[in-house]
């Protein structure tokens, strides 16, 4: 047998063990490939207009430029300025530790675009590649020229595969600083996405003088009041809260010209879908709206065809589960599932896990039995205060505890690069959930386990689930090789 097959003695889920936050966990290096020409997924059409699209920027840019076309002299000296400007503010940027994990096809297979082939503001371009972005991935080079047409989206693109920087991106590009009025508001289901996704605007618009602005439930309504009456460019958040603030005339939504909703068709399950409707009436007629998620029920279409005009459709699902991602079921009654869990623990190189269950009972119920048996963990779900649900996903995310045990509150968006085990405590009911679960692992093509615990009860969802994601979710061998999952 393989004898990296073999579960290293005591290397299990830590108990109290130091475990490294860093995403480089294993720190081998493979190298960054670049399938450069691999996807064959843009129409003529797009080719088109993004080449349009460049020639618009460039001469809006370089006024005169097309006129002087013939003044070698002029262009050369113009060159220049712009090659050893850019040179001082590159060699100037502050860029974290190179991640060297293993990436997918999912995130590798580009065109070969560059950020700078999109003529962002320079100040962006500095937080982008700050932040660690070397280069767009598929759903960047699709979205981001289209998004800055002004043009509708729905994108549908696999989990962890950069969605949100592809609305972050050319919204903070659209915006005009010197407004003082919301020109973007991101609207995304949960509070604790709300937060994350306003942190990576924040990120990238570091070098930008637009002011972010995060609001959700759960939170201080005089506080978001105050907050409102200095400026704010972008805001983000959840839809009841951003639309009570909006009726209330306290926030206002009529130089918005842009609408991102992210996880939209949660967004657009019957919970938010008057709220989104109502908010969308405090919009200007001409406004821009951009829908990404990784999954679109039918549903989607009857909003898309009433709201959105001319939409861009983006589709990168040729398949639907991540190619990082190994699945595998383990068959249990019932009350052998915590005894289950443990041998998990004990077997698997875990470096951050998320374990869901189906109920706020059986998060807590849990959370205890995992604690009882002498493994670190947090947990998480919507009946807790918000203070302490910021705390743990605050604490979590930056390692301070090696599992999570959650509801489906941390099903969609969240983004835990150290996370490389997500295990199914609770299978759960819908494709969707399934899908949007497993892909809290795997982030940006790394390598990821999915381990399902499945009871009798569930066998009939297991085989529904795996025809309607053209998966195979496998029997789980006694060793698991840490080469599919750990590097
Ligand atoms: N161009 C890029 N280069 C390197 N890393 C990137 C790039 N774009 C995004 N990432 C990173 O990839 C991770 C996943 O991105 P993001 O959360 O936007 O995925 P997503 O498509 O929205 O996933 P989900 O469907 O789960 O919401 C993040 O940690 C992000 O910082
Ligand atoms: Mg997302």
């Amino acid at each position: 047998m393989n004898s990296r097959g073999r579960f290293p003695p005591g290397l299990a889920g830590g108990r109290g063990g130091n475990f490294n936050p860093n995403p480089n966990y294993q720190n081998r290096n493979y190298q960054h490939q670049n399938h450069q020409g691999q996807r064959n997924s843009n129409s003529n059409v797009q080719v088109h207009q993004q080449q349009q699209f460049q020639q618009q920027q460039w001469l809006r840019r370089n006024p005169g430029g097309a006129d002087s076309g013939n003044d070698e002299v002029e262009k050369t000296v113009q060159s220049e300025a712009v090659d050893s400007g850019s040179q001082d503010w590159k060699a100037q940027l502050k860029l974290p530790p190179q991640d060297t994990r293993y990436r997918t096809e999912d995130v590798t297979a580009t065109k070969g675009n560059e950020f700078e082939d999109y003529f962002l503001k320079r100040e962006l371009l500095m937080g982008i590649y700050e932040k660690g972005f070397e280069r767009p991935s598929p759903v960047q080079e699709e979205s981001i020229p289209i998004a800055l047409t002004g043009s509708d989206i729905l994108a549908r693109a696999k989990n962890g595969t950069g969605k949100t920087a592809a609305f972050c991106i050319p919204a903070l590009e659209r915006i005009d600083q010197d407004k003082n009025v919301i020109q973007v508001v991101i609207l995304v289901p949960t509070r604790e996405l709300a937060l994350q996704t306003s942190q990576v605007c924040k990120e990238l618009g570091k070098h930008l003088k637009i002011e972010v602005m995060v609001t959700t439930g759960g939170t201080s309504l005089k506080d978001d009041i105050m907050r409102l009456y200095q400026p704010v460019h972008l805001l983000v958040g959840t839809p009841g809260r951003i639309l009570d603030l909006a009726k209330k005339g306290i926030c206002d939504l009529k130089n918005c010209g842009m609408l991102v909703m992210d996880e939209a068709d949660k967004l657009l399950s019957p919970e938010f879908q008057p709220s989104i409707q109502h908010l969308i009436s405090f919009l200007p007629t001409n406004r821009q709206i951009l829908m990404f998620s990784a999954t679109f029920p039918v549903t989607v279409k009857d909003f898309k065809d009433r709201y959105l005009q001319k939409t861009y459709v983006i589709n990168l699902m040729d398949e639907l589960t991540l190619k990082g991602i190994t699945q595998f079921y383990a068959f249990v009654e019932e009350r052998q599932k915590v005894h289950c869990l443990n041998t998990l623990f004990s077997k698997l190189q875990i470096n951050q896990s998320i374990i869901f269950c189906n109920s706020v009972n059986r998060v807590e119920l849990l959370a205890r039995k995992i604690t009882e048996l002498g493994y670190s963990c947090f947990y998480i779900h919507a009946k807790m205060l918000q203070d302490h649900r910021n705390r743990v996903f605050h604490d979590f995310r930056n390692g301070a505890c090696r599992n999570l045990v959650c509801t489906d509150l941390f099903t969609r968006g969240i983004d835990i690069q150290a996370v490389n085990v997500v295990i199914n405590f609770d299978f759960p009911k819908s494709a969707e959930t399934y899908l949007h679960r497993v892909g809290r692992s795997g982030r940006f093509g790394h390598l990821g386990l999915a381990v399902n615990l499945i009871t009798y009860e569930d066998r009939f969802n297991l085989y529904r689930i795996e025809q309607e994601l053209g998966t195979e979710i496998k029997q789980i061998p006694p060793q698991i090789d840490q080469a599919i999952y750990c590097q």
